[in-house]
């Protein structure tokens, strides 16, 4: 696959730092972005440490017009990685009544994964249309779905909500891009040891490293998978479950924390 340049947004932070450095090298130019400015020039440094062009750019992906800017003016991307997401779920109910996701909560979710997504992609496909095809491909595009996409559960009802519509999007459009030379995939990742997971107060089963996920969502999307799925046994487990009765799922999570909430 080639990585002459790579666009990572939410790379300041976990999965998407850790994808930001393991494309790092002399020769490879990475446009990386994020909100946390200290967190950014850390990422920044490391890059460059790693021999990388480094560019960065502090934004909020859910504002479209500058992200317009920054990917338009990017130049040439072989590669666009939308890792910047948000999580969290319901506060715990008052006696009698139920437990429920705060209203701005739902709304910033919504806007951070979904339409953060969505104004990645659009302006990287806009790029990646005028450029020519490297062994049959003209750029590749991965988002950072998750294995919360699968299943419903009331831990997260936004965040899978908002995984879903993004893993479904990209799925969807696949073969219809690749057929045009731009390769989508959508990342089915279980749980990643980052700032996200590191309030999480239950069994994270199959709890991975971010290098160790970089690593796994490269491979996949150098292979040209239309879905990057780790580990499979969560995810099929997932997949099973959802075809299980509602009410039976309902019966099966209804005991499930909710997702700790992150600043937004
Ligand atoms: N960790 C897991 O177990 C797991 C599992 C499945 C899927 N995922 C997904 O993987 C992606 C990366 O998450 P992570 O685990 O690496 O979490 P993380 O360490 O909290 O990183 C999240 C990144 O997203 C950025 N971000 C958040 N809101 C943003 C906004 N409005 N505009 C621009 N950037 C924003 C953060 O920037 P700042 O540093 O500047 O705040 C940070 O770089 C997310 O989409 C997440 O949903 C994670």
């Amino acid at each position: 696959m080639r990585l002459t340049s790579t666009l990572v947004t939410g790379a300041s932070s976990g999965i998407g730092r850790a994808l930001a450095l393991a494309c790092a090298a002399p020769g490879r130019t990475l446009h990386l972005s994020g909100r946390d400015p200290a967190r950014l020039a850390d990422t920044e440094a490391a890059c460059r440490g790693r021999g990388a062009t480094v560019r960065t750019r502090t934004l909020d992906v859910a504002d479209r017009a500058a992200m317009q800017d920054w990917i338009g003016d990017a130049g040439p991307l072989d590669l666009v990685l939308a890792c910047a997401g948000l999580s969290g779920g319901p506060r715990r109910g008052e006696a009698g009544r139920a437990r429920q996701e705060d209203a701005e909560q739902i709304r910033r979710i919504f806007a951070v994964n979904l339409d953060g997504v969505v104004n990645t992609v659009l302006p990287a496909i806009a790029s990646m249309q005028a450029q020519d095809r490297v062994d049959g491909v003209r750029g590749r595009i991965a988002a950072i779905a998750s294995v919360a996409a699968a299943v419903a559960s009331p831990s997260a009802p936004a965040y899978g909500a908002s995984k879903a519509a993004v893993d479904r999007w990209l799925v969807s459009n696949g073969g219809a891009f690749a057929r045009a030379g731009i390769q989508l995939s959508s990342v089915c990742c279980g749980f990643v040891r980052t700032r996200m997971t590191e309030s999480n107060r239950f069994p994270m089963p199959g709890i991975m490293e971010a290098d160790r996920a970089a690593t796994l969502i490269l491979r996949g999307v150098a292979a040209g998978r239309r879905r990057v799925v780790f580990p499979w046994w969560l995810y099929a487990g997932a997949r099973a479950m959802d075809l299980l009765p509602v009410s039976v799922v309902e019966a099966l999570t209804s005991r499930q924390p909710g997702k700790a909430p992150q600043g937004t």
